[in-house]
């Protein structure tokens, strides 16, 4: 077991000892800038440190506490997240390796960093605790969770996504998943790098999107499909407008002539909700030569395709599916649920006419993405949608094929 300093202070402060002295300090701050009416919303950093130090070496004094300098110091700290920011997970954020983070009740803390999921030692006090940090993340932007609404999706002003779950729905305590902005959105050369996918696949889907191709993008949870679809919308030619339609604004267009449109939750009442299919809808009608939507969930599949369909050629969106053939079968399932009345052959050959190009991504074991395979969609035989690969990712051989000179 190692002893060095650093050790036993992180595992003093994972001690059920700290965090209780840790919660009793907090509580002892509030408490000071009550009776003395402080408005420390005003106070900047410095302010706030000066204070914090102030009162730890008091109340360090006044209770005895048998504490050294370093431990006084993290608490300093600690504490300083608790009042200013997101509390024990404030250091994660700060972390600019860490994309992800998600706490499943006080004890379970995981991040993502280099595409890896691990559990880190961050601990809450207890479930209310985990609910204070909830709510200090969600008041700013004018949300709330609570037993009547236990599910937020939201979207931080810095562009991260938040998404949080509580008791009753969360059966193990109160759950939160930040995926952070990145800074800088992935590259082209990002992805070369990566090996997410080749440099002819690249240069292919370069002069498709230029030729434009109405695509898919297609992949699991956290497969890279948003990256991917930005990456893509960046080379859309500089002279064509745009109107993007997005959940949370999550695209980044470095692209002069685009309008973006996001969806809004209803209100406490329930009502006012603007869906994905309004704002497609509404996209038409302001004469974009493009679409993009940033996923494809639910009814407006029908007017995406429409739309598709109908001189918005190059449009493009990502769908939650694991391969392009499960890609179809889900374009199918949506469009039942969105009451569409047509026979499945109909619905296949408006599929057929309104999409060229499925991109298959995937997020493999180790947590490297590949672009799995890239597929054309050819046309209808038999009441069923014939398809060629153009390009396929071997993981035992961990080669991206080009399969265009092949005959199968
Ligand atoms: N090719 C890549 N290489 C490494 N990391 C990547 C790659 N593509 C995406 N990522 C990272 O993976 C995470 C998920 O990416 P992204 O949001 O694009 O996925 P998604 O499929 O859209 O997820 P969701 O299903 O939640 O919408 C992000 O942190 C992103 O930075
Ligand atoms: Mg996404």
């Amino acid at each position: 077991m190692s002893t060095s300093p650093d050790a036993q202070l992180a595992r003093f402060r994972l001690s059920d000892q700290y965090l209780q002295l840790k919660n009793n300090f907090h509580r002892h701050l509030i408490q000071q800038i009550d009776e003395r009416n402080l408005d420390i919303d005003r106070w900047d950093a410095e302010q706030t440190d000066r204070f914090v130090l102030e009162q730890i070496r008091r109340y360090v004094v006044d209770q005895r506490l048998p504490i050294n300098q370093r431990e006084s110091e993290a608490l300093a700290r600690d504490a300083k997240d608790e009042l200013m920011g997101y509390g024990p997970i404030q250091g994660l954020i700060d972390d600019d390796d860490v994309n992800d983070i998600v706490v499943n009740g006080p004890d379970r803390v995981f991040v993502e960093r280099a595409g890896k999921l691990s559990s880190v030692p961050v601990r809450f006090l207890n479930n209310a605790h985990v609910m204070r940090v909830i709510q200090r993340i969600l008041a700013p932007i004018g949300r709330r969770v609570d037993e009547s609404t236990p599910m937020v999706d939201a979207r931080l002003p810095d562009g991260s996504r938040v998404n949080a779950v509580i008791p009753p729905i969360a059966l193990d305590g109160p759950c939160v998943s930040i995926r952070k902005f990145r800074k800088h959105p992935l590259t082209s050369e990002d992805l070369l790098r990566y090996g997410s996918i080749s440099e002819v696949e690249l240069e292919y889907l370069q002069r498709r999107v230029a030729e434009r191709t109405n695509l898919i993008v297609v992949g699991g949870t956290g497969s890279g499909k948003t990256t991917f679809l930005n990456l893509l919308s960046q080379w859309i030619p500089q002279d064509e407008r745009v109107v993007t339609v997005e959940d949370a604004a999550e695209l980044r267009f470095e692209h002069g002539h685009v309008v973006r449109l996001e969806t809004r939750p209803p209100n406490l009442e329930g009502e006012r909700a603007v869906t994905a299919r309004d704002l497609v809808r509404n996209a038409l009608r302001m004469r974009p030569d493009r679409i993009v939507v940033g996923e494809v969930r639910g009814d407006e599949v029908l007017d995406m395709l429409q739309a598709m369909n109908t001189g918005h050629d190059g449009s493009m969106t990502t769908l939650h599916a694991n391969s392009a053939r499960d890609a179809i079968h889900r374009l199918e399932l949506l469009a039942g649920f969105a009451g569409y009345t047509g026979s499945e052959v109909t619905f296949r050959g408006q599929i057929a006419a309104a999409i060229q190009l499925l991109v298959h991504v995937s997020r493999l074991k180790g947590g490297e993405r590949r672009v799995m395979s890239v597929v054309e969609l050819t046309g209808l035989a038999d009441g069923e949608l014939t398809m060629r690969q153009l390009f396929r990712y071997d993981p035992d051989r961990r080669e991206h094929l080009d399969l265009r000179g092949s005959t199968t």
